[in-house]
């Protein structure tokens, strides 16, 4: 049963339509599922044909990528399943566009993710306007974030997510669960609509204090979620603490929030990273 308290929606971050199914089975209130590359590149299936050698043609890597997400579908057909363009370094935004729109026709509940890129962040705002949803992806700083409440002002609520990765940074010695934190107080001052997702989950500890501080959602990977079941689907209490002493800080950046988005400093090197990882899981499934 859902916690009483429980306002974060809950998604399931996986590539594997069977792990869908068994999370659904403990946890029927979960709320949507997000893919990526490299979490397709690791579907059982893929995985089975790749260690024999077989490869995919670009067409038949997409009809995977299709097949796995209409497969999500059926499972949780009320929820909100996030599918990503392959973009890398060159991808333009007509290049992103264009995998959007054919992804979007995939199921009734599809969100595209674009890159928190200059290009990404475009396709975006088209895509917004064309009335499609979308989740941008590979965000690791709040210069990152107000970017992106800028450029998405005309999102409708519901229409936007934004993810950024606190894992990563956590794996490199930063409090990653600080960008959380920074991040809803910057959307708060930028009185934005857009949702914050928090992705790249690691621990249980996470979730938790993604809950308690009021992460619109937050995406866990199947294992996790099992261990927040196996522990009655606890809640983090009025006092909970979130120790992370080994990292290091993440300060609250003050921000101008009139600036055009295109002001801020949109590079961060984990995006980079990201997109390259990204596109070699990607083409690791390719002939
Ligand atoms: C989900 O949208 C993200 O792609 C995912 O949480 C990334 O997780 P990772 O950092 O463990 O790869």
């Amino acid at each position: 049963m859902k916690p009483k308290n429980l306002k974060t929606k809950i998604f399931l971050d996986s590539g594997d339509p069977k792990e869908a199914k068994e999370a659904f089975r403990f946890l029927s209130f979960l709320d949507g599922q997000t893919t990526n590359p490299t979490l397709i590149s690791k579907n059982p299936e893929v995985a089975k044909k790749l260690a024999r050698g077989e490869k995919l043609s670009e067409r038949e890597t997409l009809n995977f990528y299709r097949k796995t997400v209409q497969e999500i579908f059926q499972i949780i057909p009320r929820g909100s399943i996030s599918i990503e363009v392959y973009a890398d370094k060159t991808t333009t935004t007509e290049k992103m566009l264009a995998q959007a729109k054919e992804m979007y026709s995939w199921i009734k509940n599809a969100r595209i993710k674009f890159p928190t890129t200059i290009e990404g962040i475009k396709a975006a705002q088209i895509a917004i306007k064309e009335g499609l949803r979308v989740n941008m992806t590979l965000c690791f700083s709040q210069e990152q974030a107000a970017a992106i409440f800028i450029a998405l002002k005309k999102a409708k609520k519901g229409q936007a997510f934004l993810s950024p990765f606190i894992g990563r940074l956590d794996d490199r010695g930063e409090n990653g669960m600080e960008l959380i934190k920074n991040i809803l107080k910057i959307r708060k001052e930028a009185k934005s609509k857009v949702e914050i997702l928090t992705a790249s989950v690691r621990k249980l500890e996470h979730l938790l204090y993604a809950i308690y501080l009021g992460s619109d959602i937050v995406t866990v990977p199947f294992h996790i979620l099992k261990e927040w079941e196996k522990k009655g689907l606890i809640m983090p209490s009025k006092n909970f603490q979130y120790s992370a002493p080994d990292l290091k800080p993440i300060p609250y950046q003050k921000l101008d929030l009139n600036l055009p988005w295109g002001k801020f400093n949109l590079y961060h090197s984990l995006t980079e990273i990201g997109l390259e990882k990204f596109t070699k899981d990607w083409k690791s499934m390719v002939k």
